[in-house]
């Protein structure tokens, strides 16, 4: 090789990468946005389909997160909690009113379509860049720590720690959330069934880990979500 076609550094060569560094930077804030746009939208969907669970799903974002930092997620898992969080049921989308709104307990029919909805969440999210490690997450957001859960019958540490999470959080806030046909439940009473189901629906490091902290900052969360405790209870 001649000393000619050896490449010399040349002054300019700081300035390129800048303008390289400068411009991933941009790509990374232009992709953390359209991130944040689908998830809105994805939220507007739920609220025109009247899900009301526009602020449990923020609530259980508030959760997750906290579970998520104390159990030492990395930031990527974090980043797909949130979204599985925000958007865990949004499959509910594609099912039937009649089944969604139904006053009474739910026939062995649809109960099978209602259980439909964590695959419908899958089939939607996974169309999307970005958000394909969530969707899968979304999947299995009702699969339980013994193999009983659905779809997959997943048991233990086959499933993946966010799904594992979500399936935790969602159950509580349900618990101690009232809706127009019932009462939440006393914190207390909530607690006493995440700890009965801990090992057999819920992963025990999950349940203990959310419970080391959840009384103290039950507060906080529901104002966090525009709510207050006294009105879900
Ligand atoms: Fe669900």
């Amino acid at each position: 090789m001649s000393n000619h076609q050896i490449p010399v550094p040349s002054e300019g060569f700081p300035v390129s990468a800048a303008l390289e560094s400068l411009r991933i930077k941009q790509l990374e804030e232009q992709s953390a946005a359209l991130r944040n746009s689908v998830i809105c939208a994805f939220n507007q969907l739920l609220d025109l389909k009247d899900l009301n669970t526009g602020v449990h799903s923020t609530r259980l974002a508030e959760w997750g997160m906290r579970v998520g930092q104390e159990l030492g997620l990395e930031e990527s898992e974090l980043q797909n909690l949130e979204v599985a969080a925000l958007l865990h049921d949004i499959g509910k989308v594609g099912i039937p009113d009649a089944i969604l709104r139904k006053p009474g307990r739910l026939d062995a029919d649809e109960y099978a379509l209602m259980k439909k909805h964590s695959e419908y969440g899958w089939a939607v999210l996974r169309m999307l860049p970005g958000f394909e490690r969530a969707a899968l997450d979304i999947l299995h957001h009702h699969e339980s720590f013994d193999g009983k859960g659905y779809p997959a019958a997943l048991r233990g540490t086959e499933i993946p720690v966010v799904s594992r999470i979500v399936c935790v959080i969602d159950a509580f806030d349900a618990m101690v959330s009232s809706r127009p046909y019932r009462k939440g439940l006393p914190y207390e009473e909530a607690v006493r069934r995440l700890n009965e189901s801990s090992g057999t629906q819920f992963d025990p490091v999950v349940v203990r880990t959310f419970l080391s902290f959840a009384q103290a900052e039950m507060s906080t969360v529901f104002a966090a979500a525009g709510t207050s405790v006294s009105s879900a209870l």
